[in-house]
């Protein structure tokens, strides 16, 4: 048995962790995914959807707090990784070659960062609901819920907003991409054959992923999805 410790100095249990954390992140932009796309089955789902969750009470804190320690290490350890490989190579190369690099592979850190400044706006825009004053004037539902449905459609509606969450979605899209290619070069999964599909099958679940969140500001914004009151 390898000592935890042992594990975690090296190199590859790092990478294990960046992966494994990375799962994670990914099975919740699945499951948040699925949750936000009711919006096209109406008001009703998508507020009955945001009721449950709240009622899941200190439950949806643990889960809470669980991700946002998944986050934190997998940015740690992202970057103790990139610190244990320049001090690996503390000369860098004279002549850089970037032809096997992509860009989604040189972009990987700045896509990560302002994937984590998207969340901290989301969580200030949706779920805190400082962003915007108009969220403070809606009605509540029929059934005397929050209407989640209407202020996603009026957070939507400004084309700043919109833009600015379709961009992050892109590059989104370009981290998760590239995390398959990472993620199947950490657990050494080295096939001839295998090893470029599954690549390609990851990038492929990327921009599905991609697909169905822009879906969401691009059907507001061109008023096929129109919110449940006026304000
Ligand atoms: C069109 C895209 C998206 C829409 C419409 C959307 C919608 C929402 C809504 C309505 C909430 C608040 C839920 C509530 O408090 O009732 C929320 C929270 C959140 N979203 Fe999103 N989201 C989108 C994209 C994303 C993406 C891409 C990520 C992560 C990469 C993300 C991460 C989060 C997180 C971490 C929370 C806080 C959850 C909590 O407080 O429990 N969202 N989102």
């Amino acid at each position: 048995m390898i000592p935890l410790s042992a594990f975690y100095r090296s190199s590859i249990g790092k990478k294990i962790l960046v992966a494994v954390t990375g799962l994670i992140l990914i099975g919740f932009v699945v499951g948040h995914l699925l949750g936000n796309l009711q919006i096209f089955l109406g008001q009703d789902w998508v507020n009955s959807y945001a009721e449950h969750l709240r009622a899941l009470g200190p439950f949806l804190w643990i889960i809470r707090i669980f991700l946002l320690l998944t986050v934190i290490i997998h940015i740690y350890v992202t970057i103790r990784l990139t610190i244990d490989n320049r001090r690996a190579r503390p000369v860098r190369y004279a002549e850089k070659s970037y032809s096997k690099a992509t860009f989604a592979s040189r972009y990987m850190w700045l896509s990560g960062l302002v994937v984590l400044g998207f969340i901290i706006y989301h969580i200030a825009h949706f779920t805190l609901r400082v962003a915007d004053p108009r969220f403070g004037l809606l009605k509540a539902d029929p059934l005397n819920r929050y209407d989640v449905y209407s202020m996603m459609v009026f957070g939507f509606q400004n084309i700043i907003v919109s833009a600015f969450y379709i961009i992050a979605m892109f590059l989104l899209t370009l981290h998760l991409a590239h995390g398959t290619s990472s993620f199947l070069q950490s657990i050494g999964l080295n096939d001839k054959k295998m090893t470029p599909r599954l690549a390609r099958a990851g990038r492929v679940f990327a921009w599905l992923i991609f697909i169905g969140y822009v879906s969401i500001p691009v059907a507001v914004l061109l008023r096929l999805v129109q919110p449940a009151q006026r304000l």
